[in-house]
Formats: structure tokens, sequence, C-alpha cells
């Protein structure tokens, strides 16, 4: 009975052997698609790395890049592939809005550290302004969606280039709209003067964008043409004296409420603030951005100011319509959709408009 049940010694080693067999035939079937396996491997990335690198030399073409050798293009490119490689885990962390390639692709981010500002608190500078002195309390009663763009305020989009000066850009485009609303003439004006022309500022390092607005409403402006941008510190300030002069009666500090913000911006113009630079606001190609309070926390890379022209609402999200200085190829032409209604790293603390009388 017994010798029935269990496997004869012989039945065993038939077994074996047949076993041996198969397992000579399961590890070169193991080998074989180890080796297709590897094979599939290393074609995926050579794949991957001809559409980086076709997205790369795309890049080089578009920015207008120029290396000096090489070896800096090669350097260049194996940043570039980091930036590019992060931006699908970034996106999914932000719901909603696309990355891609923008000018600062190449870059490390220590390099993109000299375009942004330092934190920095705005004590020490007063407001020539008050809330009170003209009784502009808001209503809640502003339009649903509003954009000065619309009526024609808006100059076109500047780009500011590899220099700290997002406090100067950023406070002449409020100026440059308010301006427009007030006088009737859309001019553009000088960012550069504001760099060169007072040695109080830090130019292409940094300043605020309550120091630009207290150089306009003592100093002016003259336009864009009379004193043409350079994105570099000038050793002096190059002003001749026959030049247009535009100046503002007055700047302020709006509350930290984003309704009452709202409701300024449309019944006034266009304001400045300053954020936390997010490193996914670097690559910003569409969407409503929302930053996360994580990215908000990562403060390594500086602070960033832009004019608020407008705002509007999108299947239930509201956002704000934000005017940049990093050019027009950069975000949705240039602009900016920030979430609306969060308080988004810190981006209500230091809400400044230009007043003209
Ligand atoms: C924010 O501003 C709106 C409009 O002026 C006002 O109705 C509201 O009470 C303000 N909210 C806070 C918390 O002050
Ligand atoms: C302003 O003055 C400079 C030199 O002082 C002169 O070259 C220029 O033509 C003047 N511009 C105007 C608009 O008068």
């Amino acid at each position: 009975m017994k010798n029935d049940l269990l496997p004869s010694a012989n039945q065993k080693e038939v077994q074996k052997e047949s076993e041996g067999c198969l397992k000579k035939y399961r590890y070169r079937i193991l080998l074989f698609l180890i080796v297709l396996g590897l094979f599939g491997v290393y074609y995926n990335y050579l794949e991957n790395m001809n559409e980086l690198e076709k997205m790369f030399e795309d890049f080089v073409h578009v920015y207008e890049k120029r290396y000096r050798s090489q070896q800096e293009k090669d350097h260049r490119f194996s940043i570039f592939m980091r930036n590019v490689r992060k931006h699908e885990e970034d996106e999914k962390r932000h719901n909603g809005i696309n990355l891609g390639v923008t000018q600062f692709s190449d870059r490390t981010d220590d390099e993109l550290k000299s375009l942004l500002v330092p934190i920095s608190s705005s004590n020490g500078i007063t407001q020539s302004y008050s809330l009170e002195t003209q009784g502009k309390t808001s209503s809640t009663d502003h339009p649903a969606h509003f954009d000065w763009r619309e009526r024609n305020h808006v100059t076109p989009i500047k780009d500011q280039g590899y220099c700290g000066s997002c406090w100067a850009f950023s406070t002449v485009a409020t100026v440059e709209s308010l301006n427009s609303i007030k006088r009737g003439k859309l001019i553009s004006l000088s960012e550069q003067e504001i760099l060169d022309c007072n040695p109080k500022y830090y130019g292409c390092s940094g300043g605020t964008t309550a120091s630009a607005m207290e150089f306009v409403r003592e100093i002016g402006l003259c336009t864009e043409e009379e004193y043409k941008y350079r994105a570099a510190d000038s050793e002096k300030c190059l002003r001749t004296k026959n030049l247009t002069r535009i100046s503002i009666d007055a700047y302020i500090f709006l509350p930290k409420n984003e309704t009452f913000v709202a409701n300024w911006i449309a019944k006034n113009g266009p304001v400045t603030f300053a954020m936390t630079t997010t490193r996914p606001l670097l690559f910003y190609r569409s969407g409503i951005y929302h930053p996360s309070s994580e990215d908000c926390a990562d403060k390594s890379l500086g602070s960033h100011a832009m004019a608020i022209v407008g705002y509007g609402s999108e299947k239930g999200k509201d956002y704000w319509i934000v005017k940049n200085s990093w050019g027009k190829n950069w975000g949705e032409n240039g602009y900016l959709r920030l979430i609306r209604g969060k308080q988004v790293c810190s981006m209500m603390d230091r809400v400044v408009a230009p007043v003209i009388n």
C-alpha cells in the first residue's frame, strides 16, 4: 500500500532528472527574458534620451541659449534633464497645473537664487497714505470677473532676465496701469532708472516694492524708451535732465484680506505683492497654481514680486490674474493664474498699491 502511494526511489530519480531538465530550460528562458528586459530598458533609456536631447535642442533654439563649449553644453544638458524629470512628480502634487520647459530649465537652484530676491521684511518702510485718508473701505460688491487687460490698461509682458529686479518690474507694472487708468495714456516706463538712480536701493541684488513705490512718488519715472533695460546694475545713474516724469501721489499697504484686495483692484487698479518662490513656479506653463504649504515652507529660493491685474473663477476655483516679468514664453503668455482665497505662500503679507489722486 505504502509503496503504491509513495514514489519509488526509481521514480524519484526520474522526477529529479526531469525537474533538472526543466530547470535548465527555465534558466535559459529566464536568461533570455532578462536579456530582453535589459534590452527593453536600454532601448527605453535610449528613446528617452533621444526625446530629452530633442527637447534640449528645441530649448536651446527657442531661448537662444549660447554655451561657450561642448563641455558647458553637456553640463547644462544634465541640469536640464534633472529639472525636466521632476515635472511629472510635481504635477501630481499640484492638481491642475502644467509644468514644462522654461528659460530656467538649464539652471541650478543656486543660479536661480540670483534671479530672486532674499526673503526680507518690510520693516522700516512707512507707507505714504492710509486707507482712512480717503475712507476707501471696500464693500463686497466687486464683479465676479475683472481683468484690466480687457480695458487696455496693461503694457505687454517684460523680461527681467537674470537680475533680481522683480521688485522694480512689479511696481512699474502697477504704475503704468494706474497712469493709463487715471491719465488715459498707456506708456511703458523704465525699470532701469529705479535700479540705477538711487544709491539706497540694491539693483539686481534685490529690493522691495515699497522702496520702488517711494522712488516713483519722490522722483517719478521716465519711459522705457528713454532709459532702456539692461538686466544689470549700472555704475551710475544715466538719466538726463529733460526726460519724461511720471509720478504717483502716494502708495499704500492693503490689509491681508483677499476680498478687500479684489475689490480694490476692480475699483482702483493693479497692485503688487510678493510670495515665496516655489520650484514649480519656475516651470509653470498653464493652469491655476495652488502651491502646497510644503512648497511655500521651502524658502531656499527666496521671494518673488509680481503684479495682480485682475481675477476670475474657473470650475469653482477662484484665481488671481498675475502679471509676471519672466518674458512671454513663460506661463500663460507671461501670466500666472494663482489660487485666490487661500492666502498661499503669505501672498497677502505685502500687497502694495500706487495711488494717483
Ligand atoms: C475682508 O474685507 C471685506 C470687504 O471689505 C469685509 O467685508 C470683510 O469683513 C473683511 N474680512 C475680515 C476678516 O476682515
Ligand atoms: C535731452 O538731452 C540730451 C543731452 O542733454 C539730448 O541729447 C537729447 O536730444 C535731449 N532729448 C530731448 C527729447 O530733448
